[in-house]
């Protein structure tokens, strides 16, 4: 007898884990996806997943809705752990309704992320969803608020990252829009407000879901996502790879890992990184992974705004946001789009108590009036808040260029930076030499002799870092090759910063 209901509990258990069914499972795997629980145990530790809620059903009784009523109503929920460390989990089950989201599905959903927040740990949320129960109407407008609800209280609080791998439409894009991670499948997975359809009949575009929504316009065009990736396995390793980097929450420090890399090795190659003349180009990455722990670099929105790098790498074994002007685009101005984008690292590395590394060559901003009409006033102030607002640790390194408003945004001193170093080749002032020249001897234009004579003066005056140091607006000029020792000795100095910014209900950053 006893032995009938352990065996019915295995058979209720199985039913359970076959979701919407074999033949709906196959097509799935057709389309080159994993299915939901697959997905989970890709993400997670091997035997860590803790099921929450498996035999969960809906309560739907409209369009015989009650005769259908699968195990677990189309999404998996729990917890697990991520190399040991704990993360709540959600994953749609496209096998189920299409994933689609129910008042039950979004009472799952809200139970772990309710948990995530008491306890403290990252949600991790895998989006497969055709979108609101259609037979269920408000009930389901009503859930995706409630997650909605959570997604603002956690923000800040628990890293929330999602995962769309499949469909995402409607107003079921505003929860993934409220955490702080989106990555995309390449070909499988699409977001979007409204669709092609809509689009077409409303504003006469012919577009496909992939170009309206698709993994590549939203890490290219839009921003909206920060990766995309081949295949679900690589989306779910990488996603792996991220949480490695984080804090469980806002309480708490990054994770210290171990490394196998010389805090104070030396760099010989920087010291010729930066070219002779001071318009060429270099890659500003091999900065970054020449500085990092083993040259590990974990980059965020990578073909977005490539003017500006953006990402986490490890110095000592702890994580370090690494915001860096990139003068292989656009010659590393900022602009609307890169202001943006470091902007809202920026921030998530303050939440989350992420110590920030800034890398500075910056001409200035970008002139033009697509920059002007587009509000590049508002934006670039997003960068100029955040890192003001900023109180984590803060070192800067100013390679080259550092010129006018944009010295000034890029964490300098007079953000609060704690350390500020230049290399010998850095160069500080409102402007180029040549445009300086062409503004202050406006009467010698014209006159290529004195305007080459005065463009080297005012070049031999500014074009160092020495007159910042001067005046303590530098800390330290340094040697290129020692960048990484010095880097990681500020960063390790830091450890216990104490800074608070006045009581407020919140700020008012530009949005
Ligand atoms: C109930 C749904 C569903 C939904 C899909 N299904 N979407 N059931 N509510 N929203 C079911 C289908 O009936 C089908 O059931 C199974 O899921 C698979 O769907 P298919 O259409 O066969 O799959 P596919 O061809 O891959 O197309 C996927 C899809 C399409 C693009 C997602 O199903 C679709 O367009 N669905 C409707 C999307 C939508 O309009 N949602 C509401 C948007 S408004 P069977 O039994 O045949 O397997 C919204 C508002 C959110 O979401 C509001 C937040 C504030």
């Amino acid at each position: 007898m006893m032995k009938d209901i352990l065996q019915q509990l295995e058979e209720r258990r199985d039913t359970a884990r076959l979701g919407g069914g074999q033949k709906r499972i196959d097509s799935q795997h057709g389309r080159g996806k994993l299915t939901a629980r697959e997905r989970i145990e890709l993400l997670l530790d091997e035997d860590s997943f803790e099921e929450f809620d498996m035999f969960k059903t809906h309560r739907c009784t409209d369009f015989g809705m009650e005769k259908q009523q699968p195990y677990g109503d189309g999404v998996v929920t729990g917890w697990g752990t991520i190399n040991g460390r704990m993360v709540y989990v959600f994953s749609q089950d496209f096998t189920v309704f299409g994933g689609s989201l129910s008042e039950t599905h979004a009472e799952k959903i809200c139970k772990i992320m309710d948990m995530a927040v008491q306890n403290g740990a990252p949600v991790i949320g895998i989006n497969d969803s055709g979108g609101a129960r259609i037979q269920e109407g408000v009930a389901s407008l009503a859930g995706y608020a409630d997650v909605f609800q959570r997604n603002i209280m956690a923000s800040g609080v628990v890293p929330q990252i999602s995962v769309i791998m499949g469909p995402c439409a409607g107003g079921a894009v505003y929860s993934p829009a409220m955490t702080d991670f989106i990555f995309m499948v390449k070909d499988t997975s699409y977001m979007f407000v409204t669709g092609p359809d809509v689009v077409k009949t409303v504003t006469n575009e012919h577009v496909t879901a992939e170009e309206l929504g698709g993994a590549s316009t939203h890490t290219k065009k839009s921003s909206v996502a920060d990766g995309a990736f081949d295949n679900d396995v690589e989306a779910l390793a990488e996603v792996r790879r991220l949480v490695d980097f984080l804090p469980l929450n806002n309480r708490e420090k990054p994770p210290v890992r171990p490394f196998f890399d010389e805090p104070g090795r030396i760099e010989d190659s920087l010291d010729t990184l930066i070219p002779e003349n001071p318009n060429t180009p270099y890659d500003m990455k091999e900065l970054i992974t020449k500085v990092a722990d083993e040259g590990d670099f974990y980059e965020i929105q990578e073909d977005y705004a490539k003017n500006i790098i953006t990402g986490f790498i490890r110095l000592e074994g702890q994580t370090v946001g690494v915001v860096a002007n990139q003068p292989m685009v656009l010659a590393g101005c900022l602009d609307i789009d890169s202001s943006r984008k470091a902007a809202r690292f920026v921030r998530f590395c303050d939440c989350f108590e992420i110590p920030i590394l800034t890398l500075v060559d910056v001409p200035g901003f970008l002139p033009g009036t697509s920059q002007e009409y587009g509000g590049v006033i508002k934006h670039g102030a997003k960068l100029l808040f955040a890192y003001g607002e900023a109180t984590v640790p803060k070192v800067t390194v100013i390679t080259r260029k550092a010129y006018g408003g944009a010295y000034d945004v890029m964490a300098s001193k007079h953000l609060r930076g704690d350390f500020n170093y230049a290399w010998p080749t850095a160069e500080i002032a409102v402007m180029g030499a040549k445009g300086a020249t062409e503004i202050i001897h406006r009467a010698d234009l014209g006159d290529e002799e004195k305007i080459a004579a005065h463009t080297k003066d005012y070049e031999d005056r500014f074009a160092n870092p020495f007159v910042a140091a001067e005046r303590g607006f530098i800390d330290e000029v340094i040697q290129p090759r020692s960048t990484r020792r010095r880097v990681s000795r500020a960063f390790a100095s830091l450890r216990n910063k104490k800074l608070t910014n006045p009581w407020k209900k919140h700020d008012n950053i530009p949005l």
